[in-house]
């Protein structure tokens, strides 16, 4: 780095910020927050930052600042918005109102600085963090594997409080600029780049200096989105747009129960051909939204799934997983065993011979051409999934998965083997969803080593993991299985041996429940229609039939809710009607959708709605009091992740607090 000199002015005293100024003019501006893993702008680091840039623009003014490059000292990347932890407190309108005020006050300055500002961007560079970076004059971001942009304050009940909106779209036009702030989609470097987000990519993180610098003494200024792009937000097109994204919003969620996207669209309908309106007409929107029971509800939602990746092993102990060995080559293990290849880990897949382990192979390719994205990613991972008829993974593995038929000799059998087999320190787990675990595990020489490591159904879309706890586990063997569960990129959560474990126990009173109205003369379009009203993301007969009856059936008589013989359920089944997979369950699937009848009217969808869920609250409510799972906030988040339970109520447990469920 160059020679650094003193500045003539007096910087004041940073916790977040360090300041040097070097021959050449520049000053060098890094955040690094103390005591904190990634960079957030909370109020501190704002009014920090607020003392720095008055004295910069003093510097400015007398000549000896040329320009300022604004990098991270954190590995973790730029900076993640700002601080969450921090919005409870920002109940009172009032002193919202002033924080942001503050905040565009402190950005409008940046911007107006005489001399030119860069933004140098690795790793995460999100919210109220993109918002500062397009605060400044250029942006330079390493095009690597970690550069993440974006705006995920939608994930929080939230839009982009600090200016964003309209700086947003003043940078990469109406259209491209809405569509991440709806999403929360997060952008790679070069996307970002095309977007116009981002001005120039550098390779690496040690070359972002060079660039940066070189931006500042050539004075660049990044361009406004031209106006092929703008004119989508002109005259009466943007009435047409805003409808159009309107309808799109529509498809996910409903404005009663996630209006920040709503509110957004709102602002643009307003204001989208103007950046500075926009800007300006955030605050107004942003207040009530900051104060919703759903946003309110999403920020404990992202603070629950904080929390479970605090689970497992941390620090110098923690375990490193490089083999896989899963035993069973079904739609659960073979997408097990993708997921895990996906995921980095070499993994061996046993059966019985290779023609029940060709199809996983072909559907793990299919996900991996789906999720990587060069050719090179995509071989190396086909590359690390081998299938294994033999069984000689066994040996090298580090963890154990066993996904075969629920027979309880089989594995037993299997269990056996393997403790023979595999390495002192190897996870043995089983996918079980119906036999206790203590039964598989009796026998063992070691019946602690067994673990239950329960995934959903399609592996590669659901987050959650039940990492299951027999009365023979210790501390030791469930905080490894959690640990193994988050190496795989899952959220583990941790459930008693007990039937059903905590997800299906949940599910299944309130889709048996449905099902019921159903044979008793209810229409199944109002009944899955209800179910989301209340915010269930699909209703209980589309489950089912999602599900498939057969397994249904037998959750539900493991449940110890048998299925009566002369129902229409035990006759679909009779009849190999067994939902989406046949074709024809309660519903017709045709093309993976079900057809739909029209939903006759109902005085008020969303209170049957929550009738129909009250079994799924009241189950979970007796899995948190019979110690199934250990809290509320687990319950939760569980439920959330395993069902999908509507997020805006922040789980069964909260919504019942709330008297919403
Ligand atoms: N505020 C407060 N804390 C935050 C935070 C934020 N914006 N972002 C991350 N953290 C905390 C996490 O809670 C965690 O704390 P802990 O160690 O005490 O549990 C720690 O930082 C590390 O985070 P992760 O464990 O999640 O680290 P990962 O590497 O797995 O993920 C991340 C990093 C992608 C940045 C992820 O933390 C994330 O998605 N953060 C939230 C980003 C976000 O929503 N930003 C928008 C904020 S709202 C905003 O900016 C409003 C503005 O427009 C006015």
């Amino acid at each position: 780095m160059a020679q650094m000199q003193t500045p003539n002015v007096q910087m004041p005293p940073s916790r977040a910020f360090t300041f040097h100024l070097d021959f050449e003019g520049l000053g060098w501006l890094t955040i690094d927050v103390p005591d904190a893993p990634v960079n957030t702008l909370s109020r501190e680091t704002l009014a920090e930052l607020a003392g720095i840039v008055t004295a910069l623009e003093e510097m400015a003014s007398s000549g000896e600042l040329k320009g300022v490059v604004l990098l991270s000292g954190k590995d973790s990347g730029f900076i993640a918005g700002a601080d969450i932890t921090e919005f409870d407190e920002m109940s009172d309108p009032g002193v919202l109102r002033a924080a942001l005020d503050r905040a565009h006050g402190l950005f409008d300055r940046i911007e107006a600085l005489k001399v030119p500002v860069v933004a140098g961007i690795h790793g995460f560079c999100l919210g109220g963090g993109l918002e500062l970076a397009l605060a400044c004059h250029y942006r330079v971001a390493v095009n690597d594997d970690r550069t993440r942009l974006g705006f995920p304050e939608v994930n929080l009940g939230i839009f982009p409080g600090f200016g964003g909106s309209g700086r947003s779209i003043r940078q990469a036009g109406p259209v491209d600029a809405m569509q991440i702030m709806l999403t929360g989609k997060l952008l790679r470097a070069s996307p970002a780049r095309r977007m116009g987000l981002v001005d120039k990519l550098v390779r690496v993180r040690d070359t972002l200096r060079w660039e940066a610098r070189k931006a500042v003494l050539q004075a660049r200024k990044s361009s406004p989105a031209p106006f092929t792009k703008r004119v989508m937000a002109l005259g009466p097109v943007r009435g047409y747009v805003a409808n159009k994204m309107r309808a799109e919003v529509g498809r996910k969620a409903k404005p009663e129960h996630y209006p920040a996207p709503y509110s957004l669209i709102e602002l643009f309908e307003q204001h989208g051909d103007d950046w500075r309106a926009m800007k300006r007409g955030e605050a107004e929107r942003f207040i009530p939204l900051m104060n919703s029971n759903t946003s309110k509800n999403l920020r404990r939602v992202f603070f629950l799934s904080e929390g479970l990746k605090k689970q497992g092993v941390r620090g110098k102990d923690k375990p490193v997983f490089r083999r896989v060995h899963v035993i069973g080559a079904g739609v659960m293990g073979g997408d097990i065993a993708a997921w895990c290849a996906l995921r980095g880990m070499g993994v061996t897949l046993q059966d019985l011979d290779m023609e029940r382990i060709k199809p996983a192979l072909d559907r793990a390719k299919a996900l991996f051409r789906k999720r990587l994205r060069s050719k090179t990613e995509i071989d190396n991972a086909v590359a690390r999934l081998e299938a294994d008829v033999t069984g000689k993974g066994l040996a090298r593995a580090d963890v154990v998965i066993e996904a075969v038929v629920e027979n309880l000799e089989i594995k037993r059998k299997i269990f056996a083997e393997a403790e023979l087999k595999t390495r002192p320190g190897a996870i043995l787990a089983t996918n079980t969803s119906s036999i206790e675990l203590e039964r598989i595990a009796e026998n063992l020489t070691a019946p602690g080593r067994l673990i239950g490591l329960h995934f959903f159904n399609p592996v590669a879309q659901l987050p959650l993991v039940e990492v299951i706890r027999s009365r023979f586990n210790a501390d030791a063997d469930i905080a490894r299985g959690a640990a193994f569960a988050l190496a795989i990129g899952k959220s583990p959560v941790v459930v008693k041996s007990a039937p059903g474990f905590l997800v299906n126990r949940v599910l299944m009173p309130y889709m048996l429940g449905a099902v019921q109205r159903v044979e008793a003369g209810a229409n199944k379009e109002q009944i899955d229609a209800a179910a989301v009203a209340f915010g269930m993301p699909m209703g209980p007969i589309e489950l089912m039939d999602t599900v498939g009856l057969d397994v249904g059936k037998s959750v539900a008589e493991e449940l110890g809710n048998p299925v009566a013989p002369d129902s229409q359920f035990a006759r679909l089944i009779a009849d190999r009607k067994l939902g989406r997979k046949t074709g024809q369950g309660f519903y017709t699937w045709s093309n993976g959708k079900a057809v739909k009848g029209e939903v006759p009217p109902h005085p008020d969808l969303a209170g049957l709605g929550r009738e129909l869920v009250q079994p799924l609250v009241n189950a979970t409510a007796v899995a948190v009091a019979e110690g199934v799972v250990a809290s509320d906030d687990l319950a939760d988040i569980g439920v959330i992740y395993g069902t999908g339970f509507a997020p805006f109520l922040g789980g069964p447990m909260q919504a019942r607090k709330d008297g919403r469920a």
